[in-house]
């Protein structure tokens, strides 16, 4: 199965499973926004990658209420939940149903976003994707990605994974959502190191990268293109 069918098929339980499935989910992205630079009324120009039902947007959107958004995906039904999500925003919202591994060489967003789609990629093609996030993005731009995290050794990824199933449990997921989580992370997922990705980061060309924010596997990373004035 492709990663498109993969996601297609979840598309209807998505907005629901998504909060169980992923601990500190409502931090990660908390953050994300606190740390957004442009005054609301700021008509950003911004690209979500790997947007999938719209809910990484959406709370940008309500930062950012003058935002245009542009939701790249490869799963068209995932996309489709974000249509109606957004139906009453026809002129702020546009639509790609492709892979982001074939986003243009150029492009004019203040702000790149992608949440929890990026570790779906081969490291090289991670690496490829931040340098064409940086030749899309304006000077200056900022790119916010929350996504998982590689342990460090094999114990410690034990560690994160046995965390990170119990929380799912005490959040309510049956044992039979937790099982088809992990198959399909057995299936598509290849998170790499916090470092490895704060390093390549900095290769494609971005200044200020860091980690903001960390719970065991997930991490939110944020790279600058330029500088914005404090
Ligand atoms: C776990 S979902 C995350 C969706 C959304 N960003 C969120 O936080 O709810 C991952 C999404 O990434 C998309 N995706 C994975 N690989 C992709 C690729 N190479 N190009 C475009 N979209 C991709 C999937 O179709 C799916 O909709």
């Amino acid at each position: 199965m492709t990663i498109d069918d993969a996601f297609n098929r979840t598309a209807a339980y998505y907005d629901e499973w998504i909060r169980r499935a992923v601990p500190a989910y409502d931090a990660l992205f908390t953050v994300a926004l606190e740390l957004i630079p442009f005054s609301p009324d700021t008509a950003v120009e911004v690209l979500d990658l790997g947007a999938g039902t719209g809910l990484f947007s959406r709370q940008v959107l309500e930062r950012c209420p003058n935002g245009r958004f542009v939701l790249w995906d490869v799963a068209e039904r995932m996309l489709d939940t974000a249509r109606e999500r957004f139906r009453a925003y026809p002129e702020q919202f546009r639509y790609v149903a492709d892979d982001y591994r074939n986003l243009p060489e150029t492009g004019s967003f203040d702000l790149v976003i992608s949440s929890l789609s990026i570790h779906h990629l081969a490291d090289d093609e991670k690496r490829a994707l931040f340098r064409r996030v940086f030749q899309v993005l304006r000077e200056p731009g900022m790119f916010l990605n929350i996504d998982l995290i590689k342990g460090p050794s094999p114990y410690l990824e034990e560690i994160y994974c046995a965390d990170w199933y119990e929380k799912m449990r005490r959040a309510g997921a049956p044992e039979e959502e937790i099982r088809a989580g992990i198959e399909r992370r057995n299936a598509y997922d290849r998170d790499a190191l916090m470092e490895d990705q704060l390093r390549w980061l900095a290769e494609a060309g971005f200044g200020d990268v860091d980690c903001v924010y960390r719970n065991y596997k997930t991490g939110l990373f944020l790279a600058l293109k330029g500088r914005f004035r404090n």
